[in-house]
């Protein structure tokens, strides 16, 4: 993949925040992940790329932009790239006006990322130093001990984030007892993942239940930062519960992961869910963040901050940029202002 493209997708995270953040503390969630949706459409249709959504706002049938098999980029002749989205990491959290809300992609060759359903997925993620040192074959205490040995800390200088569901309320408590911080997140895994393997970063790891798709979107950035995953798919019936809601929900996902070929429960590896380390990730804050701050305006101008990845290089930058808005084309100008 061409190294100039790496800015180019930087620019559609930004055209998706700058989108979004009109609906910052608005109580809109929909409108929100909307008005992201359609920057990022509208910016990733204006680069040279011959890309295809592997991972997006769902099934063709349900999700009119872009949807999972969606062709987007300028000429189906150019380089052939596969892409992950989710054009707003925290609806409720933008809605809310809460921290930590992100527009986040990730882009590879083609058949670079796991094509996973729109399910639930138990994920453990470490950062660089402690790769090789999870299996969630075992259980969790286990891998805690593992990664305190490989991290050379006590469990008391370890820091765990989970989101705060009340699916992990009894996880939460039992990691305290063993003496760790947790920070419990309300939303976003995808920022906390990588939160964990960002070089100054005090997490040492993330576990708990959260979306397939961002799973796969967090994998592309443990797989450029050199971290480690491993995950497990989930029914929504194990995860919320035995009702006649769930269970039919669940059926439909055992069916669509029998189509793709993929076991329920059986663990995945990074390198199962993202195939090499070719990709680009970024992620632009909507709402002031830990990983990135969010955008703020006065008037047209804007500030955004973006994290950019390539997992080529290796090289993390943050940009910060300043937009007038008045510049932007008439199309974009519609969408973000
Ligand atoms: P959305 O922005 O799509 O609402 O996702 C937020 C999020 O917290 C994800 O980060 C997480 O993976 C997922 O929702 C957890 O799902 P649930 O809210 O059903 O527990």
């Amino acid at each position: 993949m061409k190294r100039n493209l790496a800015l180019e997708f930087a620019r559609v995270t930004e055209a998706a925040a700058l989108a979004s953040s009109k609906w910052i503390g608005r109580g809109d969630k929909e409108s929100a992940d909307q008005a992201a949706v359609d920057a990022m459409r509208y910016m990733l249709n204006e680069i040279d790329i011959s890309g295809e959504i592997v991972i997006g706002e769902g099934e063709i049938d349900e999700a009119p932009m872009l949807y999972i098999g969606e062709k987007v980029g300028k000429s189906q002749e150019a380089t052939p790239v596969d892409i992950a989205v989710d054009p707003l990491e925290g609806t409720r959290m933008t809605a809310q006006g809460q921290a930590n809300a992100i527009a986040v992609m990730a882009v590879g060759n083609r058949g670079s990322f796991l094509k996973a359903p729109d399910m639930y997925m138990e994920k453990l993620i470490v950062g660089p130093e402690a790769k090789g040192s999870i299996d969630l074959n075992k259980p969790l205490k286990e891998n805690i001990y593992s990664v305190s040995k490989a991290l050379g800390k006590e469990l008391s200088d370890l820091t765990i984030v989970i989101l705060d569901k009340p699916r992990h309320k009894s996880i939460i408590k039992n990691l305290q007892d063993m003496g760790m911080r947790v920070i419990a997140l309300p939303d976003g895994d995808v920022a906390a993942s990588i939160l964990v393997a960002v070089i100054d970063s005090e997490i040492d790891m993330l576990y708990g239940i959260g979306g397939a798709p961002e799973g796969v979107i967090s994998a592309a950035a443990m797989k450029a930062l050199g971290g480690d995953m491993n995950v497990r798919l989930k029914t929504r019936s194990e995860v919320k519960g035995i009702t006649l809601e769930n269970d039919k929900i669940s059926k439909g996902e055992i069916v669509r992961c029998k189509e793709m070929g993929i076991e329920i429960n059986k663990v995945l590896t990074l390198d199962d869910l993202v195939k090499d380390d070719q990709v680009v990730f970024t992620a632009t804050g909507v709402t002031p963040g830990d990983l990135v701050e969010g955008v703020s305006r006065k008037g047209n101008i804007a500030r955004t901050e973006t994290l950019l990845i390539r997992g080529k290089t290796k090289t993390v930058r943050y940009i910060k940029s300043i937009h007038n808005l008045d510049f932007k084309s008439e199309e974009l100008k519609k969408i973000i202002l």
